[in-house]
């Protein structure tokens, strides 16, 4: 069932390709060496070393006591477990609370992590840190929607943007964001007309977590999939270990699946 059979290294530059040829991209977070090499050789386009780490594998309620430390960690295995597929790894919560901290947190994922673009959650990031980051060649994604290390001020994690005055605000803030140099969008939990809108807009491309199908790719949480994280699954990822009943079969499954735009359907997307 594997769809892999690319196997040049995935850079910013081939996301891009992959948005204006119509190929869906697809990807997953992951924390270490053994799952990393899984994903790669499923042929997951992009590893996120997402702060979700934090709950899924350190235990916490929420992201917001991972590390700029605890990034460098993963980010350090997951490198050593891949060959094509690019490594993402998230800002944490207070890491880009200043410009300085920006720069200075972003460079120490890239030079002690091995990070190859760095993610950050639009809200405590400001638009000249998109521009700085990019002057220094740190290629960015901005993460819109539902931001996590928000939760605390949201109360619950719900869906963004189905308000119109918040739309119209998501819709600026991308074309924002994509001016000031950002290389990839991620809308968390966005109503998938929305989040269709915003991909047809933009010229980076757009990943989906809870965002519908129209989106240029998918990204999920690896423990979600896999049916191994703690607490309730959330409406929007599919547990892939139950239709398929082994974590290769599940990581190639999900691959395919988007791929061939079969995820997300309506029961995964928001209205
Ligand atoms: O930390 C994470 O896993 C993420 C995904 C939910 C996109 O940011």
């Amino acid at each position: 069932m594997s769809q892999h059979i690319e196997t040049k290294k995935v850079t910013t530059s081939t996301v891009r390709q992959m948005k204006a040829a119509g190929r869906k991209i697809a990807s997953l977070t992951a924390y270490d060496a053994a799952f990393a090499r899984v994903l790669d050789r499923a042929g997951i386009d992009f590893i996120l070393v997402g702060d979700s780490v934090g709950m899924v594998v350190q235990g916490h309620g929420s992201t917001i006591p991972v590390t700029v430390d605890d990034i460098i960690y993963h980010t350090r295995m997951v490198g050593r477990g891949v060959e094509r597929a690019m490594v993402m790894a998230d800002m944490p919560f207070m890491s880009y609370a200043s410009a300085e901290d920006c720069l200075k947190n972003a460079a120490r994922l890239m030079k002690e992590g091995g990070a190859e673009i760095v993610k950050l959650e639009w809200g405590a990031l400001q638009l000249d840190m998109v521009s700085r980051l990019t002057e220094c060649g740190i290629p960015v994604c901005a993460h819109l929607g539902l931001t996590p290390q928000a939760i605390f001020k949201y109360g619950a994690y719900r869906v963004q943007g189905r308000e119109p005055d918040t739309a119209v605000k998501m819709r600026a803030d991308a074309k924002a964001l994509e001016e000031a140099g950002a290389d990839m969008l991620l809308l968390e939990c966005v109503p998938a007309p929305l989040a269709a809108e915003i991909t047809a807009a933009a010229h980076v491309p757009v990943i989906g977590i809870g965002a519908g199908m129209a989106v240029d790719g998918q990204i999920l949480v690896l423990y979600d999939i896999l049916d191994i994280a703690p607490g309730k699954r959330t409406r929007f990822s599919k547990n892939y270990m139950a239709q398929v009943g082994s974590i290769h079969g599940a990581i190639e499954a999900f691959v395919a699946e988007v791929r061939e735009q079969r995820f997300p359907t309506a029961e995964y997307s928001f209205s």
